[in-house]
């Protein structure tokens, strides 16, 4: 089993579009069962609240499932519990460091370090751009989930 928490500044746009998005892949590949999958904030701003209703908007659009996601705020028992610690940009890096301590085994990354492009993952909050979001997530899911392949069957 695979654990991956995606981690961005509220858990209320970008972080839980990157959860649902990455959950749907995994399923529609038959890979649910190898995967834990959970997303979580750097700021207290937003905890317990819904998703932003640009990132509902997206996942209805592109009809990609969702629970009842309520904004969580990152721990340090995170560290432990996950494989993967997915920030969208430099800045949730930076401040995912500084909750965790030092990152020892390599497990934070930014998600598209991944791709051929690395780059940040704007904030929708400020860019109001959900398409933009979910295009970079996209690639940030897809790019990632074929590191992951190529770690276990190489
Ligand atoms: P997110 O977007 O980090 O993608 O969930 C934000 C949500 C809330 C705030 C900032 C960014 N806020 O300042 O409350």
């Amino acid at each position: 089993m695979i654990k991956v928490l995606f981690v961005c500044l509220g858990n209320i746009c970008r972080s839980p579009m990157a959860e649902f998005v990455f959950k749907d892949m995994v399923k529609k590949q038959g890979l649910e069962n190898e995967f834990y999958i959970e997303s979580a904030a750097t700021s207290s701003e937003e905890i317990g609240n819904a998703m932003h209703y640009g990132t509902i908007n997206q996942l209805n659009q592109k009809q990609i499932p969702y629970g009842d996601k309520k904004a969580r705020r990152l721990t340090k028992e995170d560290y432990a519990k996950f494989d993967y610690i997915l920030g969208m940009e430099d800045r949730n890096i930076h401040n995912i460091n500084r909750m965790i301590g030092r990152d020892f085994e390599n497990k934070v990354h930014r998600l598209l370090d991944f791709s051929e492009n690395p780059r940040d993952i704007a904030d929708p909050w400020y860019t109001g751009n959900f398409d933009v979001t979910y295009q970079d997530i996209l690639e940030g899911c897809n790019t990632f989930l074929e590191f992951i392949k190529g770690e276990k069957y190489e």
